[in-house]
């Protein structure tokens, strides 16, 4: 369902508010899971552990919110937008698209970094072994490399994505940052 609305209407929609709670939680989490990785290195076990942990748990409950995102994202529960084909509608939806399939392969990444270390996953305690045998050295530290890289593009991009949405909003003022906002009033369909 696309929204066939006059761009008047148009900037007072905004996103249906699951949609809203899950980007948030999202880009919370994605945040929190970059902080923690660029911090621990600067702190003393035991703080240096839990930081891990934790990274390790909050990365399995990215992995249960990504995942509620992309269900509630299918055709039938999503808001739409009627911002047209042109150029930057195009390049927004290409920026979206970049940033799941990112967001899919480092979760996948971050659980194969744990186990081609040859360590268990752990989630608030609860250790899930690897399904599969034993790795060298080589391959648990290209795994790591990758996953690495990975995050900081992530963060990059995103960042990108913030910054355009901040335009939108204090320079051309079209109500796309109000789409994303926690608020009540006419939703989309
Ligand atoms: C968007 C989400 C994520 C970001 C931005 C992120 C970021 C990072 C970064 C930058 C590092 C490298 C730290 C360093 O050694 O300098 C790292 C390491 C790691 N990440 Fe993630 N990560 C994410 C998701 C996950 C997930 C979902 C898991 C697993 C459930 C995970 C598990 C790990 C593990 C096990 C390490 C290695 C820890 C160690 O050195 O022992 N990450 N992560
Ligand atoms: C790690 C951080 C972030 C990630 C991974 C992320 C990801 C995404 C994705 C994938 C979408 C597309 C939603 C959909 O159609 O399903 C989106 C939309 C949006 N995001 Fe973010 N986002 C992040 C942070 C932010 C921040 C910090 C802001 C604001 C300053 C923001 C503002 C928006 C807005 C306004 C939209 C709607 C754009 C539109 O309707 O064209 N995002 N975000």
């Amino acid at each position: 369902m696309k929204t066939e609305t006059s761009p008047a209407v148009q900037a007072s929609l905004r996103y249906d508010q699951m949609t809203v709670a899950l980007h948030w939680l999202t880009a919370g989490l994605v945040i929190l899971q970059f902080g923690l990785a660029e911090l621990w290195g600067f702190f003393p076990r035991p703080a240096h552990r839990l930081m891990v942990l934790g990274h390790m748990s909050f990365g399995l409950v990215l992995a249960a919110v990504f995942a509620t995102r992309i269900i509630w994202r299918l055709p039938s529960h999503r808001t739409h937008f009627n911002d047209g084909p042109d150029l930057m509608a195009l390049l927004a939806r290409l920026m979206h698209r970049t940033l799941y399939v990112l967001l899919a392969a480092e979760i996948v990444l971050g659980v194969a970094t744990r186990w081609t270390d040859n360590h268990p996953l752990s989630f608030f305690g609860l250790l899930i072994a690897s399904p599969f045998g034993t790795f060298s050295r080589a391959t648990g530290h290209f795994v790591d490399q990758i996953h690495d890289w990975n995050a900081w593009v992530i963060i990059v991009l995103a960042g990108a994505h913030a910054a355009v949405a901040l335009l939108h909003h204090f320079v051309l003022r079209d109500g796309v940052l109000g789409r994303m906002a926690f608020r009540s009033g006419k939703a989309a369909e």
